[in-house]
């Protein structure tokens, strides 16, 4: 982006819709680019909110027997809790009720009137009330809303009219002379085929005694704004239009509106024409991404697919949520939303590339270097390639954030993770360590975890609670990266003490529904199976051996709560010799959360991590059960935890 500043803008979401993937997906999109423009020292501002006025809102709350505004302050705080799941780190949040708005919708009609611009007409025409849009009987496809295909309204009225049909010519040009205004470039030859037909005059106002919910006409106290032209103006009026021109002249023109594919027109044709008529610069570019499918289909709420954000972070985490739908989605184009298709990459990139190569090195760097990071030796020839990845990634992305890539950017630095793994594999520093020579050994230790944390620092902007728990694991101590140090090699400090941590993506298991109702992750269930009752004891013995493998060790519960939407299971924080975890047992029903701190219980404590409904379980208690009881197994008295149990 040439501008020395980044202005980011969501289109504002209709304020009585329910957030769905979709609007999850733009948010987080602005979000993602928002954060690796901070990251590239670019001074930016992101921008979102709500679309309050117009039809649909006003019908919801008559339905409801509530007034407009009460209904739009009760619904707005859908998005507003979402954004905050979703940590994003918007400047600011416009309503088009608030009064800073309604304030320049009016200024800006004002003086499209004065100038001539806006004139009065008669209307006879066709309308499509769930698009708030009129159309021409040439526009209809088989009679229908040639958008939405649903059917139309004969409606005939006295209205305001935007001069628009003057300026098809100048938008053709301008479209033509600045290729980057409409991305991908198809959209663009899509508004150009749009704009080979000739365009009517815009009608931008409703009579009152059809529709009262809008921003009254200063001109015409019988008239309300059209909702569009109302929504479209909060990219100005939020930063500062006709209110504070130093704010303004800061941020306008905005840097880029990220929309959806199905709000092109008005964005490309109706919004150009509108700053054009008030004298207004032009957004730097405008692009619009694909659409989410659910599978194949089309999300809706006849088919019952739509895929809520709040229910599916509830299961999976907010920061695996973010970067399957930035990895996952080709800018521009449509994407398939499954959570197989989550799970696949979840485990994939995350569970098994980047948690894989960061656990292994934290052990190996506690167990060989007593938990410091190692003073590297010369580098080889593929300590010089890995270099070489890890600080072109940086560059990569920062082209892939530039080029509006994401998927590309986010593919390179997993590549990175790639190669790392590959290189330790290659290395076999579990070998180097019983060389006398422990040069090679530091070498490929400090080698992985200086890649590590290029690749934290370039995958902070989309995961930045996960980067940031990595980046504290690995020492370091800035809260967010910064370009410069991430197209540096060999930041990270020797001797600088690494930190343990809990398994960063637990490798989410496909069995993992069965286990939802076992006392602990990967246990039997408590109530046994039939067959299991039949089953005489003593089948099956174990090698001595094998039961050694197995690490019983005493637990102090420090805390234990529900888990949301799961009547079985409790999350319980625990201490295990001075080691805090987290682990879900299946004994709701057998114990009230309150009653469990303070109670030494055993678990297994080298069981592998699991999720359990969206939970991290690192362990499993024991507990006995016989029918419907079942006790846990507790040691008697005050006892240290952390003890072996044989
Ligand atoms: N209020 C208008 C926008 C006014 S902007 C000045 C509006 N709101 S909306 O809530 O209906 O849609 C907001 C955005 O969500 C649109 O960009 C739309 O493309 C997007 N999406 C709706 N469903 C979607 C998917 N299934 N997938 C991706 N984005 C989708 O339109």
């Amino acid at each position: 982006m040439k501008s020395k500043k980044f202005y980011v803008t969501t289109p504002i979401y209709y304020v009585n819709d329910r957030p769905h993937i979709g609007h999850a997906y733009t948010t987080i999109l602005a979000d993602v680019l928002a954060r690796y423009h901070r990251l590239l020292n670019v001074p930016t501002f992101f921008l979102t909110g709500a679309d309050e006025h117009g039809q649909k809102v006003q019908q919801a709350a008559d339905k409801a027997g509530i007034s407009p505004q009460q209904h739009a302050d009760a619904t707005v705080v859908r998005f507003q809790d979402l954004w905050k799941k979703l940590e994003i780190t918007h400047d600011d949040f416009i309503r088009t009720t608030e009064p800073r708005h309604k304030t320049v919708v009016q200024k800006l009609f004002q003086a499209l009137y004065e100038k001539g611009e806006i004139y009065r007409a008669e209307y006879d025409g066709w309308y499509c009330v769930p698009c708030e849009r009129f159309f021409m009987e040439k526009d209809l496809e088989n009679g229908a809303c040639p958008d939405c295909k649903r059917p139309v309204d004969r409606i005939r009225e006295s209205n305001y009219f935007l001069r628009m049909s003057q300026y098809q010519d100048w938008l053709i040009q301008y479209i033509q002379d600045n290729p980057k205004f409409i991305q991908p470039d198809f959209r663009r030859n899509e508004t150009l085929g749009f704009l080979r037909k000739p365009l009517t005059d815009l009608c931008v106002s409703r009579p009152k005694s059809r529709l009262s919910w809008g921003i009254e006409l200063p001109f015409d106290k019988d008239f309300v704004a059209y909702v569009w032209c109302d929504a479209l103006t909060n990219y100005i009026s939020a930063v500062g239009y006709l209110s504070d021109d130093v704010k303004f002249k800061t941020w306008w023109p905005a840097s880029c509106h990220l929309i959806g594919k199905d709000i092109l027109t008005t964005h490309t044709v109706y919004w150009p024409i509108m700053l054009k008529a008030m004298g207004v610069e032009l957004p730097e570019s405008v692009f619009a991404h694909g659409w989410w499918l659910v599978g194949d289909s089309k999300m809706s709420k006849t088919t019952g697919n739509v895929v809520d954000p709040m229910e599916f972070v509830d299961k999976h985490g907010v920061d695996p949520f973010r970067y399957f739908l930035m990895a996952e989605m080709i800018l521009g184009q449509d994407a398939s939303f499954t959570e197989e298709a989550f799970v696949r990459r979840y485990n994939a990139d995350l569970a098994n590339d980047l948690g894989n190569i960061l656990s292994r090195l934290l052990k190996m760097i506690e167990s060989y270097t007593g938990g410091l990071l190692p003073e590297p030796g010369q580098p080889g020839e593929e300590e010089l390639q890995l270099r070489a990845a890890a600080v072109e990634s940086a560059g990569a992305m920062e082209l892939a954030i530039t080029g509006m890539r994401l998927d590309q950017g986010l593919a390179a630095v997993t590549n990175v993770v790639r190669a790392a793994n590959r290189y330790l594999e290659k290395k076999q520093p579990w070998t180097l360590a019983k060389q006398a020579d422990k040069q090679p050994l530091h070498t490929v230790l400090y080698h992985a975890a200086e890649t590590l944390r290029i690749v934290s620092g370039l995958l902070f902007p989309v995961m930045p609670g996960k980067m940031t728990e990595l980046r504290q694991a690995l020492g370091i101590q800035e809260a967010t990266p910064d370009i410069r140090s991430l197209k540096e090699w060999g930041l990270l400090k020797p001797g600088t003490k690494l930190g343990a941590m809990q398994v960063l993506f637990p490798r989410i298991m496909p069995e993992e529904k069965k286990t939802e109702t076992s006392v602990g992750a990967g246990t039997p269930p408590s109530r046994p199976p039939k067959e299991a009752k039949t089953e005489p004891v003593g089948v099956a013995l174990v090698e001595y051996a094998d039961f050694q493998k197995i690490q019983l060790r005493t637990a102090r519960i420090i805390s234990a709560e529900k888990v949301a939407g799961a009547d079985k299971l409790l999350k319980l924080q625990i201490d295990v010799g001075g080691e805090a975890r987290q682990l879900v047992a299946g004994i709701a029903q057998h114990y009230d959360a309150a009653t469990l701190p303070g109670k030494t219980v055993v678990v297994v404590a080298n069981l592998k991590p699991a999720v359990i409904r969206g939970v991290e379980s690192n362990g499993m208690l024991l507990a006995a059960s016989h029918g419907k009881e079942l006790r846990l197994v507790t040691v008697e008295g005050d006892f240290s935890s952390g003890a072996v149990v044989k």
